[in-house]
């Protein structure tokens, strides 16, 4: 099997959880303390070995693109002024690494917006990564699950248990047997009720297909709200070609709700390095530091 050295960016959503946040700039470039959801996706998937970075974009989606843009005068003058730490923050992207984006067009869904890389990947396994899924952990949640296609020889996505009343958000996975932290996928399902749920265990936005998903996701018909969802055509992929669903090491916060951005936030700061734990703590409970 080639290395996996592509990965999809679906950015195109319109954000509306975050109104009027979102109304210029798209959900992605919300900052984690000092940093874009986008970029912490981004440097996970280079971190990983991703040499080319394809992301799927709307109008309005420019912040993303002028985000990794270098700034060469910027760079030059912090150069001048000694301000290392500053020329370090500028920069966003390494520059081996190559970015390409694609209009989606219209908003179809997440399965709409992946088929829009096909052209691009042709027929290598790649990596989706959806940067609101902010992940905290030591281990690089992308690479693992590349390591475990490799081993398993087939696609593999990334889950982790979540509140029942929550599994209604997500795609959930039936895995009959464990091994380890990974297992077979069975069944999968889209935003089920908590009484259909074949499990606890949620997709997060962490993928790692075969391309021939993009076939099936080409046959996938729209849901009831005109959206053409990833899941369905991974639920052919579960019978026709294997699906591992691997459970995620670290911290998950799914920013795109408020609740889990607030959470990142907050937990983010407490453990910058930077910033004052006691003194954030007394600042949060209302307190003087
Ligand atoms: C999408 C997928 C869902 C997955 C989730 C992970 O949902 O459709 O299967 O569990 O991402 O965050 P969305 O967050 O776009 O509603």
């Amino acid at each position: 099997m080639k290395p996996v050295t592509k990965a999809v960016f679906p950015v195109g959503g319109m954000g509306t959880r975050f109104l009027p946040a979102t109304k210029s700039i798209p959900k992605e470039m919300l900052p984690i303390v000092d940093k874009p959801l986008i970029q912490h996706a981004v440097e996970e998937a280079v971190a990983a070995g991703i040499d080319t970075l394809i992301f799927i974009t709307s109008a309005s989606k420019h912040a993303i693109s002028d985000h990794f843009d270098p700034r060469p005068m910027l760079r030059q003058k912090f150069q001048h002024q000694g301000k290392a730490s500053l020329v370090e923050k500028l920069d966003t992207l390494p520059e081996q690494v190559t970015r390409i984006f694609i209009p989606q067009g219209e908003p179809l869904g997440l399965g709409h917006a992946v088929l829009q890389a096909r052209p691009i990947i042709e027929d290598e396994f790649f990596a989706v990564i959806l940067a609101d899924d902010y992940i905290r952990s030591p281990v690089n949640t992308t690479a693992a699950l590349i390591d475990t296609v490799h081993s398993g020889g087939c696609s593999a996505v990334s889950v982790e248990e979540v509140p029942e009343q929550w599994l209604s958000r997500y795609g959930v996975v039936g895995v009959p047997q464990w091994h380890h932290g990974t297992g077979k996928v069975t069944q999968i399902v889209e935003k089920p009720a908590a009484t259909e749920a074949p499990s606890r265990f949620g997709v997060i936005g962490r993928y790692v297909l075969d391309a021939a998903v993009f076939s099936l996701l080409a046959e996938t018909p729209p849901d009831q709200g005109g959206e053409i969802q990833l899941t369905d055509a991974l639920k052919k992929l579960v019978t026709d070609n294997g699906l591992i669903a691997r459970q995620l090491e670290g911290q998950r916060y799914d920013c795109g709700h408020k609740q889990g951005y607030v959470q990142a936030t907050v937990a983010t700061a407490l453990a910058d390095g930077t910033l004052q734990r006691d003194d954030l703590m007394a600042l949060l409970e209302g307190n003087r530091p």
